[in-house]
């Protein structure tokens, strides 16, 4: 198959054939149809993110399942799918807590490997890894069976593949992470996918006002179209200012950090109330640490300092409730995608990406089946 690979991170990837198996046990291969471009995929191949090479990115994908293995039931060749880089196993220590996301057996997320160490993709008989847990910018992508998440075949998979990543994290990040209550307010930090996302969660959560704060004009705006009611641009105001100001100086309910810098968190945990609760959505790049200084003051103000893997999802349940709500208009994944490439176009596709133009382009991968 047709498959985009990073041989050396900070250099171009490059489209080639590489093999991919047929489905063992348990396991599904899935056409895919589209694949959406995550700043995570970005941070791996500049280099900021380490990851065992060559690896083919791409996360945020839906397809049509091609060849299932013996075992597999409930899927058939020819079912819609959304696909997720964290498959619950159901039965782990965290599965079983509700935790799903964080699922021990499904650490591929981090590994780039299935869990016996095997990726199922080669070139020329070497190991090809699988970006992010899935390795979805080539034609076709091989996971476990609850890996791949059935979809109503009226659903646009153009439209379904950002709900893999971007709107399982933010939304989830709101909904499943923070809990935000109805009345509560918020602030976003970092705009893209994902912050554009937890905006549309804390809408969806019934939050009443809805901060948001990026650089970038487009992507402000793109916020306050989904929701957010009061746009800052962190150039020229004072963020924590603002949302202590607009707060009655009591700084708000909850704050998600989505840009991935490690010094943004500290902003967002100054903008935060005491007792408030601060998500770290983004992932900041390896060198970057969290500062919280004094520790005395942390303590005493009791606030909620949380990390979030894909939003704390169970890919399962979540995937088609987040189907369903776009299907009923009150998620819109439309104003998301931007931008449409064929997948001969990955690097400049993660250029929009390092560049902010536009907010997710999505690769179209459908020419091979
Ligand atoms: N925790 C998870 O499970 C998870 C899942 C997916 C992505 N991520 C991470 O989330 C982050 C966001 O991903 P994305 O695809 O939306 O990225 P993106 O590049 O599209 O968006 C990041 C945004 O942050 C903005 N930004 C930069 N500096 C800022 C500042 N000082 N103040 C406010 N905004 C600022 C940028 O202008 C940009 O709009 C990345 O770090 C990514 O790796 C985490
Ligand atoms: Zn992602
Ligand atoms: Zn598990």
């Amino acid at each position: 198959m047709l498959a985009a690979v990073l041989d050396t991170a900070a250099a171009p990837m490059k489209i080639m054939e590489i093999d991919i198996q047929d489905p063992g046990p348990g396991q599904v291969r899935v056409g895919v149809r589209h694949c959406g471009c995550c700043h995570s995929d970005l941070s791996i191949a500049e280099g900021t993110f380490p990851a065992p090479v060559p690896i083919v990115l791409g996360h945020e994908a839906s397809g049509v399942v091609d060849a299932v293995g013996s075992g597999v039931h409930h899927l058939k060749p020819g079912d819609h799918v959304v696909l997720t880089s964290c498959p619950p196993c159901g039965n782990c220590y965290w599965c079983v807590r509700g935790q799903a996301s964080s699922c021990v057996n499904s650490m591929s997320i981090m590994t780039n490997q299935f869990l016996d160490g095997t990726t199922g993709l080669s070139r020329n008989g070497e190991v090809v890894y699988r970006g992010v847990g899935l390795g979805g910018f080539a034609e076709y992508v091989l996971t476990e069976a609850h890996g791949a998440v059935k979809i109503d075949k009226e659903v646009p998979l153009e439209v379904a593949c950002v709900v893999g990543c971007a709107v399982q994290t933010g939304v989830g990040a709101v909904l499943n992470t923070a809990e935000v209550t109805e009345g509560s307010t918020v602030l976003v930090l970092g705009l893209g996918g994902i912050g554009l996302s937890v905006v549309q969660g804390a809408r969806l959560a019934g939050a009443t006002r809805i901060f948001v704060s990026d650089p970038l004009a487009e992507r402000r705006e793109a916020a306050g179209a989904l929701g957010a009611t009061d746009l800052i641009d962190p150039t020229r105001e004072d963020v924590i200012s603002e949302a202590q100001l607009k707060t009655g100086g009591i700084g708000v309910d909850y704050a998600f950090e989505c840009a991935g810098h490690g010094d943004l968190i500290t902003q967002a945990m100054t903008a935060t109330r005491n007792a408030g609760t601060i998500v770290c959505v983004g992932a900041p790049p390896i060198d970057h640490n969290i500062t919280v200084a004094p520790a005395s003051l942390f303590v005493m103000t009791a606030k909620r300092l949380m990390g979030t893997i894909l939003g704390g999802c169970n890919s399962l349940r979540e995937i088609p409730r987040m189907i369903g709500l776009y299907q009923t208009g009150r998620l819109d994944l439309e104003a998301l995608i931007t931008s449409r490439r064929p997948l001969t176009e990955i690097n400049e596709a993660m250029d929009d990406l390092s560049k902010g133009r536009g907010i997710r382009t999505v690769l179209d991968v459908s020419s091979g089946h």
